[in-house]
């Protein structure tokens, strides 16, 4: 058995999109950056769905280009004092929670998720009070109060087996925030889940009837689709994973091409991963419908070298990520968890 929750969807404010640089400016930058880097014994944690040169310097200067289960891993691992966690405010949050004693900086502190702002902390607590019966599991996308009211944190990297694990023991669960996902690992496992009724803004664009006449278009591609979208487009699929597992996928499928339904600054791991392969993005636009993200989250985009190099410079309050430590205790349980499940699959 398996229930939807109808929570109002909120309507959220687009950032604006950070000002282009001119060439110079960025070889400027990207010099300051390194420099940087070194004096400040600081390292870049960026995510795939940041700008393909901010992915560029990460590699370049020794940092990691991964999704969200990899950049916690790196973070926490990595002997740097300075982490700049290059994503979006979760990110830096988890990074801060497992390593207390590294200074963790971001970019900007408004990089947001839809996910997380669609999840507030006391809806979410008075919600997990009226179900005491059932494990709370929260995606990483979300705040660290949210987290620290769960019994899990997972990634879509190894959802499907956590939530199998648990049923397996017998656990009635509630899943947040997104809807998307809940319901594929729902299908996948058959687990009783509640589910909260977030959305990524990015992967909810995705147009079914588009992509089904984009197939026909290029019938020798494989699809590939992040489980945040929704499910119309994950039953259109070749391949089903997080960010990681897409790359992975389109390494091993096949198919001479891709057609990709994920942020595009997947394209540019994803491109290193198989040069000689075509990939194309899913569409976002049809059936009547125009994009607002046209497949690049927003918040990701606020990722630029000259907000990299302000946060390095030392203007700590803008760009320095703050969890209290009553928090941090709570909410570094279920990531713990989350780290060592991760470990016991390999
Ligand atoms: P991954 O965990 O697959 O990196 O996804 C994070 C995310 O924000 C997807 O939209
Ligand atoms: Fe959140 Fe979606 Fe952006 Fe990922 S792509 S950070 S889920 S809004």
């Amino acid at each position: 058995m398996s229930e939807f929750i109808d929570f109002n969807q909120s309507i959220y404010p687009f950032p604006a999109k950070p000002a282009l640089l001119s060439s110079d400016e960025k070889a400027f930058y990207r010099e300051r950056i390194k420099s940087l880097l070194i004096e400040k014994n600081a390292v870049i944690v960026a995510h795939y769905y940041t700008d393909p040169e901010i992915q560029a310097l990460a590699e370049e200067t020794g940092g990691c280009v991964a999704d969200s289960l990899e950049m916690a891993r790196f973070g926490s691992l990595h002997p740097a004092s300075t982490l700049l966690v290059a994503g979006v405010r979760f990110m830096g949050e988890t990074a801060k929670i497992l390593s207390p004693e590294k200074n963790v900086l971001m970019p900007t502190l408004d990089a947001q998720c839809s996910l997380d702002l669609g999840c507030p902390e006391d809806e979410f607590a008075r919600f997990c009070d009226e179900h005491p019966d059932r494990t709370v599991v929260v995606y990483a996308n979300t705040s660290a109060a949210v987290k620290a009211r769960a019994d899990w944190v997972v990634t879509s990297s190894i959802a499907v087996e956590l939530i199998d694990h648990l049923d397996s023991l017998g656990e009635k669960i509630i899943w947040a925030p997104d809807r998307h996902l809940g319901r594929y690992v729902q299908q996948q496992t058959g687990a009783d889940i509640l589910c909260w009724d977030g959305a990524c803004i990015v992967h909810d664009e995705f147009k079914t009837q588009s992509l089904e006449k984009m197939k026909a278009l290029y019938p020798e591609a494989a699809v590939l689709v992040h489980p945040e979208s929704p499910q119309a487009i994950v039953e259109l699929a070749d391949a089903v994973g997080s960010t990681s597992q897409l790359i992975k996928a389109a390494q091993t499928l096949p198919n001479p091409s891709m057609i990709v339904a994920t942020d595009k600054g997947i394209f540019y791991k994803m491109q290193q991963a198989c040069p000689d392969k075509s990939l194309y993005i899913a569409p976002t636009a049809g059936e009547g419908a125009t994009c607002r993200t046209c497949a690049h989250c927003p918040w990701m985009a606020m990722n630029g070298l000259k907000a990299i190099a302000e946060a390095l410079e030392g203007r700590e309050q803008q760009h320095q990520i703050q969890v209290s430590e009553q928090l941090r205790q709570k909410a570094m349980l279920p990531l713990n968890k989350m780290l060592d499940f991760a470990m016991s699959l390999k």
